[in-house]
Parts: structure tokens; C-alpha cells; sequence
């Protein structure tokens, strides 16, 4: 149940992200946040550094549906420093048959359970990890991924189109499955990524892309610590058990973050390094970057070392499945926690779309 104390939390917290978001869009501040004097909305893209992500550390592992770390290009250490592209205000949306195509990728977008509820197995929206509608640099912003396909994955050691990339999210984040290529709902959500991406250069190394990297933690990241982190700036609004808050009827005010209404295993956000990332630049909602580094790190190795719904490339075994898809520090599937072995909960459950009337 929500609280009235929560429900002003996050009230709260929302107004804060908007009128931040609200400055920088309208050009308030600098690249370090100064106040500078405002520019024109539609000021021409400024391009990052060439060299920006130069540093950018490549992870040891491709897991599914997220690109390698190198093929990402936010600059270590700089949260909200690469905020360099705007999308277009949502006032400027085409009207016509187009426009109302793009308008059905919003809403899908922002309300994927009811909004393409066939293809959708938890109660997480896409927005619910691409925050303020996909718009939000070091979100992993959907003009920024939109520029970046299609690209060669060494994952599937193929070249990947953006379509697939979002059946990847269907599949993995939202636990679900993919809809078939060319799907009203993929090609409303491509539209409406175009959209976002209007006066773009098309360039993967697009600053504000994916999230700014984090160096590596200087103490290794520790179940213990995080848990301390988790109960003191998360589970207010998370809730103590790590499976979020919904109303009555079902919508999830606040995500689950593991178990068995989360992501699956399959999924970026499994894995450490992707969380600690955009933890570190995006949450507690409303207070985003007030972590420090070692405390992002501790807290997503937490988080990622609960059970939620199994892989969907499962092997068979938890150990072939690791072996396959997780033989890396930086997933903590197949690893034994409190005497259980994360994963082992057996084959893939089979397909059921969320309904908005569950839990
Ligand atoms: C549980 C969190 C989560 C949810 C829910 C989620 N995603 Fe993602 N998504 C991620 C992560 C993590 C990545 C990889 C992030 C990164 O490093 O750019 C990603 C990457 C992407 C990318 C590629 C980004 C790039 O720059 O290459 C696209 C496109 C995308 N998601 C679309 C969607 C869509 C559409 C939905 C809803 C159907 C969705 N995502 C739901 C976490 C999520
Ligand atoms: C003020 C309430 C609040 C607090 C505190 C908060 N979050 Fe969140 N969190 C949210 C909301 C709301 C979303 C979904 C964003 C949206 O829909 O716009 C979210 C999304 C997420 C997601 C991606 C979605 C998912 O289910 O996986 C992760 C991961 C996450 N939060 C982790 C954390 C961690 C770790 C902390 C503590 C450091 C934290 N959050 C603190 C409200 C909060």
C-alpha cells in the first residue's frame, strides 16, 4: 500500500527530476552546471569529444539485450555532464497518421503492460529504467540508442537492427516475449525513437547515450554494505523485500527491482555493472547522483543477488547456463548467496501477460 508520506516522496522527488530536467532543456546550465545564459530551444546538436569514449572500460561479458559497454560512449565519471542533444518538446509531436503512430509508441513506452500487454510478462514499463519517457540523457535515452543501429553485437556476433533491440527488451527486462518482426507495437516504438531523435547526428558514440560508466569500485562490491545502502535510500519507495509498490488494481508506482514481478535474468540490468551505472545517475528518484560510486556498486551487487525469473536462454542446467551466458564477475547468476544458488529455480516459466488485476 502507498502511504501518504510516500505518495509525497515521490511527488516530490518527480517535481524535483522535472524542473531539473526543465533547466537543462532549456539550455540553464553548462556542461558542469553552471547557470550560463539561456540558449535558443532548438540550438543545433553540439557533438562530444572525439575522443570521449576513449576511456570507456569494455565489460567482460555481453549479456542480452545490451550492447557492450564499449559500444557506449558516456564519459567516466561525469553524470549529467553529456547532456549535450535535446529531443524535440512533445508539443512539437506531428499531428496526422504519422504522428499517431508516434503517439502510440509513448504510450507504449510509458505504460507497456496495458499498452502492449500481449508481449508483456511484469508490471515494469519501459520508462521504468528509461526515464522521463526515454528522453533523459544517462537513461539510456531512446534518440541515443536510435542513432546507434543497426551495430554489430559480439554477443550474438551479428549485426543487430533497433527492431530486434526492442524485442530484446520485451524478452529479458520485460520478461515477456518478442513481438514478431514488423509488429504495430515494434514499429510504433521505433516511430516514436525517430521522433526522439529528430536533428540527431546518427552516431553511436552519441554523448548522454546508455549510462556514464563508473570506474571500478575501489573496495570490492559487498552484500553487506549494499544491504545497508538498500534499507537506508531505497526501500521506502522499493519496499524492504525488493518488489516494488503497486496500487490495487496492479500498476506498479514503484518497480520491482528483483523477484518474480522484476526483469529476468537475462536482462541488462543483471548485470552489475549496467545497474551500479544507472543507479549511480538516476536514483533515489528525485536525488540522482547523491550516491557515491562505491555505494551504487554495493547496492546493485544487492540487488542482483536476489532471485527473479529465470533466463530464458536456460540451458537446461544453472551451471551450462552460466557458462553460456553468465561466466563473469559481473553477474551473480549461478553464484551461491545465503546458501542458495541464484537461478536454480528450473526451466523458464511459460508465457503469461501481466494483468493489471495481479498483486
Ligand atoms: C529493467 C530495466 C529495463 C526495462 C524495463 C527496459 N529496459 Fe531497455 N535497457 C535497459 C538496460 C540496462 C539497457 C542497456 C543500457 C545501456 O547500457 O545502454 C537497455 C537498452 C535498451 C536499448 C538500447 C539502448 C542503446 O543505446 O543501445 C533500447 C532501444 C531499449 N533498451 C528499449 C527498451 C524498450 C522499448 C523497453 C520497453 C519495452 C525497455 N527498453 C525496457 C533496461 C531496461
Ligand atoms: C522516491 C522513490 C524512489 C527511491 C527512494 C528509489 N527509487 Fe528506484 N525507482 C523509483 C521509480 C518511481 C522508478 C521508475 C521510474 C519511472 O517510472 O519513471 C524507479 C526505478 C528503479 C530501477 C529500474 C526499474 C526496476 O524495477 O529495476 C532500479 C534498478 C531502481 N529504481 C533502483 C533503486 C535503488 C537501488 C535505489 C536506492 C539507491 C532506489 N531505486 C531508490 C522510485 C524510487
Amino acid at each position: 500500500m502507498i502511504t501518504a508520506r510516500q505518495a509525497l516522496y515521490v511527488g516530490g522527488a518527480l517535481a524535483v527530476l522535472a524542473i531539473g530536467v526543465g533547466l537543462y532543456a532549456g539550455g540553464g546550465f553548462d556542461d558542469f552546471g553552471r547557470q550560463v545564459d539561456s540558449e535558443p530551444k532548438m540550438a543545433a546538436p553540439k557533438l562530444a569529444p572525439p575522443d570521449a569514449a576513449a576511456s570507456t572500460p569494455r565489460a567482460p561479458n555481453d549479456l542480452a539485450g545490451d550492447p557492450p559497454r564499449a559500444e557506449l560512449t558516456a564519459p567516466a565519471g561525469k553524470a549529467g555532464a553529456s547532456a549535450a542533444f535535446w529531443p524535440p518538446p512533445e508539443t512539437e509531436m506531428p499531428a496526422g497518421e504519422f504522428g499517431d503512430v508516434i503517439r502510440r509508441g509513448r504510450e507504449i513506452f510509458i505504460d507497456t503492460p496495458r499498452a502492449a500487454s500481449a508481449y508483456v510478462g511484469n508490471s515494469l514499463r519501459c520508462v521504468s529504467c528509461h526515464l522521463d519517457a526515454g528522453r533523459l540523457a544517462d537513461s539510456s535515452p531512446m534518440w541515443a540508442a536510435f542513432v546507434s543501429y543497426p551495430a554489430y553485437r559480439s554477443k550474438t556476433k551479428s549485426v543487430t537492427t533497433f527492431q530486434q533491440r526492442l524485442q530484446g527488451c520485451f524478452e529479458y527486462s520485460m520478461n515477456g516475449r518478442a513481438p514478431p518482426p514488423g509488429a504495430p507495437e515494434l514499429v510504433a516504438l521505433e516511430s516514436y525513437a525517430y521522433w526522439l531523435a529528430s536533428g540527431a547526428p546518427l552516431d553511436p558514440k552519441i554523448a548522454g547515450r546508455g549510462y556514464p560508466a563508473l570506474t571500478p569500485p575501489a573496495q570490492t562490491a559487498d552484500f553487506a554494505r549494499g544491504e545497508k545502502v538498500y534499507a537506508r535510500n531505497c526501500a521506502l519507495c522499493h519496499g524492504p523485500d525488493g518488489a516494488g509498490q503497486r496500487t490495487p488494481s496492479g500498476y506498479a508506482v514503484f518497480p520491482a527491482l528483483w523477484g518474480s514481478d522484476s526483469f529476468n535474468w537475462g536482462a541488462g540490468m543483471g548485470r552489475i555493472s549496467n545497474a551500479a551505472a544507472f543507479v549511480k545517475a538516476n536514483m533515489p528518484l528525485g536525488l540522482p547522483g547523491t550516491l557515491t560510486e562505491q555505494q551504487a556498486w554495493d547496492v546493485a551487487l544487492y540487488m542482483n543477488s536476489h532471485e527473479r525469473p529465470q533466463d530464458p536462454r536456460y540451458t537446461g542446467n544453472v551451471q551450462g547456463t552460466r557458462n553460456d551466458f553468465h561466466a563473469t564477475e559481473d553477474s551473480m547468476y549461478g553464484r551461491e548467496v545465503a546458501g542458495k544458488v541464484l537461478g536454480a529455480s528450473g526451466a523458464p516459466k511459460p508465457f503469461k501477460p501481466w494483468k493489471q488485476s495481479r498483486p
